[in-house]
């Protein structure tokens, strides 16, 4: 697609080991060079045998541009992994497990359906795109089924991802895609009395929980999202 693209660095030989739902905030220039912040950006893949870690981003703005034209030579910095993560343990003791996924939303969701697959639980992976699907073929090894949802119907369903959703079919839903998504499955999986855990997105500039820059309001108060989260009970953040 003309505005994603996959990066992949060696995996770091020291340090936790990046976990489904956790960023890395990476920077490819200079210290006193525009965009003042880090990008935070998703764990997409771990490849363990390989020893390479994958992320996968949209082109949005000066950070992302930057990253997108790193060149032979350059120096890329990753501060990481950061975040919570799923409870991939917790999820795969659940039972039935469906992983909804929005757009580059779909980024996180790679690393999450591996690692549920490798704890014996295989998810219903249900994601919806603008217009053409991306990504998709990476998930078949580790999904019990996939479906799609296209907003153009250029591919699978003609209409929206929630549309696939029926939570009354699992014991746990795991989301992560545009804020607007995100509230609708918030919402049916409350309506169905199906728990339901949302990885957030916000803009960040420490990462580490230092700066509060990130601070978002729960039921339970303020949290930051990238130390507290970025993955939390949808309830708590979604009315
Ligand atoms: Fe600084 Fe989250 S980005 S507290």
């Amino acid at each position: 697609m003309p505005d994603i693209r996959r990066l992949t660095v060696a995996l770091p030989k020291e340090g936790p080991m990046p976990k489904a739902g956790q960023f890395y905030m990476l920077r490819a220039w200079a210290a006193n060079e525009s965009p003042v912040l880090s990008r935070p950006i998703s764990v997409h893949d771990v490849d363990t045998v390989e020893g390479t870690l994958t992320f996968l981003y949209q082109i949005k703005g000066e950070g992302t541009q930057k990253l997108a034209r790193l060149a032979w030579g350059q120096t890329l910095t990753l501060t990481g992994p950061c975040g919570n993560g799923f409870d991939v343990a917790g999820a795969a003791a659940a039972g039935r497990v469906a992983v909804v996924g929005g757009g580059i939303g779909t980024a996180p969701l790679l690393l999450l359906c591996k690692e549920l697959a490798a704890a014996g639980c295989k998810p219903d992976l249900m994601v919806g795109f603008r217009d053409q699907p991306y990504g998709m073929d990476a998930f078949e090894p580790y999904c019990n089924s996939i479906a799609i949802a296209t907003d153009s119907g250029a591919a699978g369903h003609h209409g929206l991802v929630t549309d696939l959703l029926d939570p009354k079919q699992y014991d746990l839903v795991l989301t992560c895609g545009p804020t607007v998504m995100m509230r609708g499955v918030a919402k049916l999986c409350a309506a169905a009395g199906t728990p339901c855990k949302a990885s957030l997105e916000h803009k960040m500039a420490c990462g580490l929980g230092a700066c509060l820059g990130c601070t978002c309001h729960t039921k339970v108060g303020p949290k930051t999202v990238c130390k507290d989260g970025p993955v939390f009970d949808a309830g708590e953040v979604f009315e």
